[in-house]
């Protein structure tokens, strides 16, 4: 009887070990536990979604009115109590460079989530540029806009039939399928081209997302698109597209997957035209 639970708790806990390690050492495993279990789990316990969670860490532990506070309060929140999916501190440094390089007036995000990414592009961006982010998600988009009030950041919910005509904000957050509101943005939003595009939204969105960007002539010679994730989880078709088309020079930049140790990377893709 003895030896018999005995060896049942040494296969336990080598399922927990393995459980453990495959964790911390494969994307596909990290995102599951985190993204998946944990967040359900956490959501059961506490009657509150993740992305309450981030926004109440940040009006207790943020300064308001100041953007370099608040994404500093999400980054700690997300590295030492709860993971989420931020680009994160280390690829953000990555895209904050692209964004200094690229010195944008038109930008478009597509996925805010919580907006912590909107809010790294919005502070480097110059007076009168223009940032569209777009997500589908209404609890996710209501969470950011509470965000970027927080931080100062002058930001607007609108759909694109709503925006009013006259003088811009900094991020214009549209809530909608980047599918359906894409095709919408040279006429409603009065753009015409964007410089860059940061690519962070469900992965099997990049390619028909970017080929929609290409049909609908909302990129130039010159114009920037920077694909988050493009290892962890992957957006392989995406990849194979803009290496291997002439119409884009690209870069892959390795880093890590968002407050883990795991493989990921950004690609840097320049639209030649
Ligand atoms: C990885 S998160 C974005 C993270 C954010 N860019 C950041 O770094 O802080 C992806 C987001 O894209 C949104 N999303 C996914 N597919 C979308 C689509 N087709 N149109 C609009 N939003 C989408 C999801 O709801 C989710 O909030």
């Amino acid at each position: 009887m003895v030896t018999t639970v005995l060896t049942l708790l040494a296969v336990l806990a080598c399922i927990v070990l393995m459980v453990v390690w495959r964790v911390h050492t494969n994307g596909e495993w990290a995102l599951w536990w985190h993204d998946n279990y944990l967040e359900r789990i956490r959501d059961f316990l506490s009657g509150t979604t993740r992305p309450m969670r981030i926004l109440h860490y940040v009006q207790r532990s943020a300064k308001c009115g100041d953007v370099l506070s608040v994404i500093s309060a999400i980054d700690s929140f997300c590295s030492k109590v709860e993971w989420a999916m931020n680009v994160g501190d280390k690829k953000g440094e990555i895209l904050d460079a692209v964004v200094l390089e690229t010195r944008p007036r038109y930008v478009l995000e597509l996925g805010t989530y919580c907006g912590y990414s909107t809010m790294r592009i919005a502070r480097l961006l110059p007076p009168g540029a223009r940032l569209i982010t777009i997500e589908m998600n209404s609890h996710y988009a209501q969470v950011a806009k509470e965000l970027f009030q927080h931080a100062g950041l002058d930001a607007q919910d609108k759909s694109a039939e709503k925006r009013p005509a006259g003088p811009t904000c900094k991020v214009e957050l549209l809530l909608g399928s980047s599918s359906v509101l894409i095709p919408q943005l040279k006429k409603k939003l009065d753009i015409d081209k964007f410089d860059l595009v940061f690519i962070d939204h469900w992965k099997v969105s990049y390619l028909p997302d970017t080929r929609l960007l290409e049909e609908c002539g909302l990129l130039k010679s010159g114009s920037v698109l920077l694909a988050d994730n493009v290892t962890c989880p992957g957006a392989p078709d995406y990849l194979e597209y803009v290496r291997n088309s002439p119409r884009y020079r690209s870069q892959y930049f390795p880093s890590q997957l968002e407050y883990l140790q795991v493989e990921d990377g950004v690609e840097k893709s320049v639209f030649l035209g």
